[in-house]
């Protein structure tokens, strides 16, 4: 499989993910960085089945898609109250333009959504991980550290 180098990105944006939340003494803060680290789960899940590490499950791949589109719509809730913590990556502006934050977590929850619709088999992992690579970029770029 040649499609290392599409990938390798999206790869190297999962791997360098600190998923380590012993630290956050906010639960609010806590709960939103955890269901990202469960997003990024599901993106892991995609990847290696792209990467050909793992072998390739309809099903599977399908449900990765679901859950991302699961959490998504969870986004704007876990967001909602401005709460902070040393570990928070979050950026203040989350806050004062918090109709185009939703509006960027709801970009995600179509990409998945989308990506679900038209699913069929391994050729369209890449396309799905990309169009929801996007999402994941376009709003940390914004709003995360
Ligand atoms: C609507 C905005 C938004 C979208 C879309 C989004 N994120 Fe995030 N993400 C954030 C914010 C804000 C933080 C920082 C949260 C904090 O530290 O309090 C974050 C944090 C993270 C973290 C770090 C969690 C931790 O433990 O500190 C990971 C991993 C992550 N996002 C992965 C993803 C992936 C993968 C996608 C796309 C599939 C994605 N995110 C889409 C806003 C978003």
């Amino acid at each position: 499989m040649k499609f290392n180098w599409i990938i390798a990105p999206l790869i190297l944006m999962i791997a360098t993910t600190a998923l380590a939340h012993e630290d956050v003494k906010n639960l609010t803060v806590k709960e939103r960085m955890v269901s990202m680290g469960s997003i990024v789960g599901n993106m892991k899940t995609l990847g290696g089945m792209a990467k050909g590490a793992v072998d390739f499950d309809l099903e599977q791949a399908k449900a990765a898609l679901a859950e991302i589109e699961d959490i998504a719509k969870t986004v704007p809730i876990l967001f909602k109250e401005n709460k902070m913590d040393p570990k928070s990556e979050a950026l203040p502006a989350i806050w004062t333009n918090f109709s185009d934050f939703t509006a960027k977590s709801k970009a995600m929850e179509g990409a998945a959504a989308t990506a679900l619709a038209n699913f069929s088999d391994q050729s369209d992992l890449i396309p799905a991980m990309r169009a929801l690579g996007g999402t994941c970029k376009s709003c940390h770029s914004e709003y995360r550290k």
